[in-house]
């Protein structure tokens, strides 16, 4: 399988999930989605991702977004550890996780990086919008457990830009002021973004406002 890049279309599946068997993109229906891949059942920083991915359930559903992890364990698995994951974290999961045994879904987003581990999924990260074209890709090594609030915060991002000409500056938080295209002329910008600042001609930021 070729690297899926951005702008691709997330490659369609169907698989057995701890929710049932689901195929992707009709599960995904209109929503943005969030797949995400883990090395395994019962280690320790994966128990505290997905317990964190549970516990960020309303900051998920404020934006519209599924979630949706995946490793090569099966499925009875999935379950048990599914028990421990709520009880360190204080929380449930109600989300799917993948039972990828036969790796047809990691082979397809290209999960498993054989000289880094041959039996095992890296952490890897695909956001998806709602016209189903991957927006987002991240590769995080087995031993770094990954920062789901730069997660949320790329959401926020591309949600805010999806319609608009728009653009987020470094370390850009939602409510924090956001940097004009480059291909909006200062005629168009001062209609659309009437009272932006002017820091160079080509760094122009104004407010943000979610369409
Ligand atoms: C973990 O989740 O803790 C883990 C999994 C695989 C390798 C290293 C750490």
């Amino acid at each position: 399988m070729a690297h899926l890049r951005l702008g691709d279309t997330a490659p369609d599946f169907t698989a057995e999930t701890t929710e049932g068997k689901i195929n992707f993109h009709e599960w995904l229906g209109d929503s943005w989605g969030v797949l995400f891949s883990h090395p395994a059942d019962f280690t320790p920083v994966c128990t505290t991702e997905l317990g964190t991915v549970a516990r960020y359930r309303n900051e998920f559903d404020k934006r519209n977004v599924k979630t949706i992890a995946l490793s090569v364990d099966p499925l009875d698995q999935h379950k048990e550890w599914v028990k421990d994951i709520n009880e360190v974290n204080k929380t449930t999961v109600d989300y799917p996780i993948i039972a990828d045994e036969d790796r047809k879904v990691s082979e397809l987003y290209d999960m498993i990086h054989p000289n880094s581990d041959e039996n095992a999924t890296v952490r890897s990260v695909f956001i998806i919008g709602p016209d189903k074209k991957i927006k987002l890709t991240l590769t995080y090594p087995a031993s770094t457990g990954r920062n789901f609030d730069e997660i949320i915060r790329v959401i926020d991002s591309l949600q805010l830009t999806a319609n608009q000409s728009l653009a987020t500056p470094a370390n850009w938080k939602e409510g924090e002021r956001v940097v004009i295209s480059p291909s909006v002329s200062d005629e168009d910008a001062k209609e659309r973004f009437p009272g932006y600042d002017t820091i160079k001609p080509y760094l122009r930021m104004t407010d943000a406002k979610k369409k």
